[in-house]
């Protein structure tokens, strides 16, 4: 198959090491784009014993001379930006990694994370609870891009546009702070100030990605679409209303990354060995007690973004099943199967009960779902450190029955699997 053109999105709740993927699939990639989200993603990357950490640039950004591209359908926190850029090492222009930010991406403004976090406390004061954020602001931007009243990252360098912009958008907020919330409002001239350093800040980067991305189609390049968060956070696919406000799932880099969906020649989806979840919602096999927490401890389970300890449960196949079908999954890359050495009584769900019924096929229902209890299928474990296994015959025959079973069950190869969180911890058997 012709494997030029790849999107990799996250199959379960995010956090399924996405980044670690991307960093090793990036080898023989030479543009990286992510294409929806913003800093309330964190993607690790290991590299020699070194973690970096990326919020919004794409996890590509540590190979020599190549392009990465902050797409469209990102929400960039200028700020996070900036520190993100500042940390990094190597720096992009001493390897020649080309950086290239979407003239059309919006921008996180410091109103939009102060309402994330008002929107929280009146959720968890008003009875209907949080969601749970990250807290960057990300859901009250993506609302003012589709109300058409967004901040994009040209207007950043267009300063009446610009000012414009901030004065229609303050006075619609600050009542909102001032009336609902009674708090103070923010100051167009100290926005405004803010806003211009940002643009000088990203000026060197801004450009067309739509024909950044259409020119390595035309010279043959091979493409990357990485995708933040996961399947079950999606807009429309996810555990609405616990989810984020874009769109995570494999149609997403259409739309985010600016390319027709015909041009995409494979579908990978990053897949935890079991699963995890951070903030509030569903999550069937969930284990609250001494499993969730041997987990927690063995997969070092704390949010990249926000250090929240991460929810803990068995691999989900009604769940997994689901991701195959709504993103046209081709191949399946598992993460952390290290993780499961050790740990006794290993299970996976192949089937739900909810209110007396079985289901084998996930519901895409809040009302549904919400009642979920698992059918589990109880699969023999292992004990053996598998971290130094790098072909798939070295792994014991139960690690191995664990992979077939995910196959059998999808109906989808595992072409990656992950035995730790270093470049080199993996055992590939090709895409
Ligand atoms: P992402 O958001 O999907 O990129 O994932 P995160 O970076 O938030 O979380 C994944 C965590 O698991 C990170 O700490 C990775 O370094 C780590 N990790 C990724 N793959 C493996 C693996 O195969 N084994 C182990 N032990 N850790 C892994
Ligand atoms: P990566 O890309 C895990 C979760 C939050 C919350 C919900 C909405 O690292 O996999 P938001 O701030 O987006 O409005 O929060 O989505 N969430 C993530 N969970 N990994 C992520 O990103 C996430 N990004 C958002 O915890 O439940
Ligand atoms: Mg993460």
């Amino acid at each position: 198959m012709n494997d030029r053109v790849r999107v990799l999105i996250g199959a379960q709740w995010g956090d399924e090491g996405k980044g670690r993927v991307v960093d090793v699939l990036a080898k023989d990639v030479d543009v990286v784009v992510r294409f929806q989200g913003g800093a309330n993603a964190g993607h690790t990357v290991v590299v020699e014993g070194r973690k970096h950490v990326f919020h919004i640039l794409p996890s590509g950004m540590l190979y020599p001379d190549r392009t990465c591209v902050i797409g469209n359908g990102l929400v960039i926190d200028p700020e996070e930006l900036k520190k993100e850029i500042g940390e990094l090492d190597p720096k992009p222009e001493a390897i020649g990694v080309k950086l290239l930010i979407s003239y059309a991406a919006h921008i996180v403004m410091p109103y939009h994370k102060k309402l994330d976090a008002l929107a929280e406390e009146a959720r968890s004061a008003n009875g209907s609870g949080p969601i749970g954020t990250t807290g960057r602001g990300i859901g009250p931007c993506y609302v003012d891009k589709y109300n058409r009243i967004g901040v994009r990252a040209e207007d950043l360098v267009s300063p009446e546009i610009l000012r414009k912009k901030l004065l229609a958008a303050l006075q619609e907020k600050n009542p909102i702070f001032e009336k609902i919330y009674g708090v103070p409002g923010f100051d167009l001239d100290e926005l405004y100030e803010l806003a211009l350093g940002w643009g000088k800040f990203i000026e060197p980067y801004l450009g067309d990605s739509t024909l950044e991305i259409d020119a390595a189609i035309a010279s043959g390049k091979n493409i990357l679409f990485e995708g933040a968060q996961g399947t079950l956070l999606d807009i429309d696919h996810g555990t609405y209303p616990f989810v984020t406000s874009s769109s995570c799932v494999s149609g997403g880099a259409s739309i985010g990354g600016a390319l027709g969906p015909g041009r995409f020649n494979q579908v990978i989806g990053v897949v935890k060995a079991y699963c995890t979840r951070v903030g509030e919602g569903p999550f069937p096999t969930e284990e609250r007690g001494e499993v969730g927490d041997k987990l927690r401890k063995n997969g070092v389970e704390f949010g990249a973004t926000t250090g929240r300890p991460r929810r803990c449960g068995w691999l989900d196949l009604v769940a997994l099943n689901y991701a195959v079908k709504v993103n046209g999954i081709d191949s399946i890359a598992l993460t952390k199967l290290d993780v499961l050495s050790g740990i006794d009584g290993l299970k996976v769900c192949d089937a739900y009960e909810i209110d007396g019924v079985k289901y084998s096929a996930f519901p895409n229902s809040a009302t549904i779902i919400q009642n979920a209890k698992p059918i589990y299928r109880e699969m023999p474990s292992w004990s053996d450190d598998i971290s130094r296994c790098r072909a798939f015959g070295d792994l014991p025959k139960e690690a191995r029955d664990y992979v077939r079973l995910i196959e059998d069950s999808t109906s989808v190869k595992v072409s990656l699997i992950g035995v730790g969180p270093g470049r080199e911890d993996t055992i590939q058997t090709g895409f």
